[in-house]
């Protein structure tokens, strides 16, 4: 039986406000008349963030007959037909908050499956769901887990998660995976209603059920966006009703933490920003109704200051516009309503898994600084640009304000010709984790004991470099004055935050770290280093990016916006192979560079585009597929991490199939464990399937 001692787990429970079940080493049959009506708990069950001795379970029993609180039974057995009920206990739902439940159940054996369900007073039960606690943190087994991110049911289907749920089935015991890391996009909370967009949204229609209760509309009328707490909620019943979300939260227990569409589509602590809007909306209520929407919904161990986990207790707060002078050194807003708000919900957190996981988890979202390219002042730089890339040298200068060159930052940012005043010259450089989170995160890092310590993500962290100066002339004019990237707004741009991160990492001599995120809605994968060539390349870990299950990824994009015609640059994103199919050569630009993308489009010749690449662009990278959906697997022992990247077509009808419909490819990335000091080495297997242009 576990260590922890039933008084230890009182503690902990009551720290908690938790109702909690006790697990007891000899079961009896069920007593509670269990009968299924499923329609009565229409978002199914769930459970979450275990440690080796305890999880949390959860479901939703709403009532519409008036009264403001009902208790249910909860039973959870060592198995499926519920002959051996080792815990059982009461637990409240009430209207106050939507009718969900969180059940915190201890004394359980480390490494086991169970299975829990829920019944009212009448006797009508919930489904059942499976759950596993985690092994013991000396359990030398190897495990295994999932990990997801942006699923935008408006947009297509979970089958991504059929699929997940239907090898999981087939896996022998020991293969099976051990719990699902949710990486944010859980809920899109943008969206467009049918009717705004008959035609569809590229090779999508929208046809998904979410209307907000009341609810505005924003960039120019274009979207949707929740404007009170029920907004949220609904958002996430409509979601949790979809039936492969639903049995994959009955199978798995997930770990969750969220990225941006949980709260806003371009938030950042709690202001709101919408293109087509001037300037910052202030939302320090809506920050708050997303956290206690999440709290509800998400099983996560989690607890609001002064709340319990029956009830999410909301800090009053008021919508008051932020000024640039409302913010700290360290970028943090320190006007007490964005603070009360931010605070108002601590997700990041840590879990063990056995001897061979630390989990890390950061919320890169809440307390991130303002966004050091997004000034109206640059904006002259970039005039007459037609190419939409960075410069990397010009990013770097806005990422590490006051700190570049050594404290030296220059007076003026210029591109070419164009110049403008250094407006970050006396800025400190940007933040995602804020100052707070950050020590917490370095400190666990150094402290961490298993044998991989895999951060948990929302944001990628591999650079989406490329090479425009190799461009030939008549394609776009080239100002910067070497290389460019393609994206500068996650982890994959954030230079100075990163290298504090990956020189703690090679400081500490920590070996096995692993990185693993979402929100690209594309598969990556490679080493984590700081710098690239010309500087020098030393990589202290690998990094993963998985692909949606579900969201558009800028492949389907490119299909619909890169016009044939009048578009010298189409060649680096999208190009018809020989027999017409349309092939995304922006995997090319990123990897291999423009000349590889160029030599493909026009000669539609894979090995003629290779032949031609740029070795010092991308180091750092071993795969990238920007038309990827699916999942990645993550199995760890002793002595290797292998990452399974498992690609589905897209997901724009449901799979009539019980294996969720055909895979496009399986691919493996194989890392032995190094010593410290040592570079990580990545081997790459394509298992099945065809990846295209993207290895
Ligand atoms: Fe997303």
């Amino acid at each position: 039986m576990p260590t922890i001692d039933r008084r230890h787990f009182l503690k902990l429970a009551a720290a908690l406000g938790a109702t909690l079940a006790w697990g007891s080493a000899s079961g009896r049959r069920s007593k509670s008349g269990w009968r299924e009506r499923r329609d009565l708990y229409p978002q199914g069950v769930a459970s979450g963030d275990p440690d080796d001795n305890s999880v949390l379970l959860w479901t939703r029993r709403p009532y519409a007959d008036g009264r403001a609180s009902a208790t249910l039974l909860v039973e959870i057995a060592d198995d499926p037909a519920f002959t051996q009920v080792i815990a059982t206990t009461a637990a409240k739902v009430q209207a106050e908050s939507d009718w969900t439940c969180r059940v915190l159940v201890g004394h359980l054996p480390p490494a086991g499956e169970y299975w829990y369900r829920f019944v009212d007073e009448e006797g009508n039960g919930s489904r059942i769901g499976r759950t596993l606690t985690a092994p013991s943190p000396d359990d030398n087994r190897p495990t295994k887990f999932a990990f997801v991110s942006c699923q935008c049911l408006p947009e297509g289907y979970g089958n991504g998660y059929r699929r997940m749920i239907y090898e999981d089935e087939k896996a022998q015991p020991e293969e099976r995976l051990g719990f699902v890391l949710h990486l944010g996009d859980f809920i899109y909370e943008v969206v467009q209603y049918p009717d705004q967009v008959k035609n569809g949204r590229y090779d999508r229609q929208l046809t998904f059920p979410i209307k907000y209760p009341k609810g505005k509309t924003v960039a120019k009328n274009r979207f949707w966006v929740p404007d009170s707490l029920e907004d949220y909620r609904v958002a996430y019943k409509a979601y949790l009703q979809d039936p492969d979300l639903q049995d994959a939260r009955a199978r798995w227990p997930f770990v969750c933490i969220w990225d941006n569409h949980e709260i806003s589509w371009n938030g950042w602590q709690s202001i709101q920003e919408f293109a087509g809007t001037e300037g910052w909306v202030p939302a320090q209520t809506l920050k708050v109704a997303g956290n206690q929407a999440w709290f509800e919904f998400q099983p996560a161990r989690v607890l609001p200051p002064g709340s319990k986990l029956d009830t999410f207790s909301a800090p009053t707060v008021q919508d008051v516009p932020l000024k640039v002078t409302d913010f700290d050194d360290t970028g943090l807003g320190t006007e007490p309503n964005n603070l009360a708000a931010i605070n108002s919900l601590i997700i990041y957190r840590a879990l063990r898994w056995g001897r061979h996981i630390d989990l890390l988890l950061t919320d890169n979202r809440s307390f991130r600084s303002r966004d050091p390219g997004n000034h109206d002042e640059i904006n002259p730089l970039f005039e007459g640009d037609t190419l939409g890339f960075v410069p990397e040298e010009l990013w770097a200068q806005l990422d590490g304000g006051r700190e570049y060159n050594g404290g030296n930052p220059p007076a003026k940012l210029s591109i070419g010709d164009k110049s403008v005043d250094n407006y970050v010259a006396k800025a400190a450089p940007q933040t995602m984790l804020g100052a707070k989170q950050k020590a917490w995160f370095l400190d666990k890092l150094r402290n961490a004991q298993a044998t991989w310590k895999v951060w948990g993500n929302s944001l990628g962290t591999l650079e989406t470099r490329v090479d425009p100066q190799n461009l030939p002339p008549g394609i776009g004019m080239w100002k910067g004055k070497g290389y460019g990237l393609m994206s500068v707004y996650d982890w994959g741009s954030m230079f100075s935050e990163r290298a504090e991160i990956y020189d703690t990492v090679r400081d500490a001599g920590i070996t096995g770290f692993a990185i693993v995120a979402g929100d690209r809605h594309s598969f990556w994968a490679g080493y984590a280093a700081k710098a690239l060539p010309p500087a020098a390349f030393e990589p202290v870990g690998v990094s993963f990016v998985g692909g949606s299950m579900i969201s558009v990824g800028s492949a389907e994009a490119n299909e619909y916006n890169q016009k044939k015609e009048n578009n010298p640059t189409r060649g680096l994103y999208i190009a018809e192979d020989k027999d017409g199919k349309p092939q995304c050569t922006e995997n090319l630009t990123l990897r291999h560079g423009v000349r590889s993308a160029l030599e493909y489009a026009s000669s539609k010749d894979l090995q003629k585009a290779l032949a031609v690449r740029n070795p010092e662009l991308a180091p750092h990278l071993t795969f990238v597929d920007n038309g990827g959906h699916g999942y990645a697997t993550v199995r760890v022992d002793a002595n290797t991490m292998v990452t399974e990247f498992v690609c589905i077509p897209r997901p724009i009808t449901r799979s009539a199939t019980p294996d969720g419909g055909p895979l496009r490819y399986r691919v493996r990335h194989e890392v032995p464990l190094w010593r410290p000091g040592e570079p990580p080495q990545m081997r790459q297997t394509v298992v099945e399937g065809d990846t295209g242009l993207s290895v």
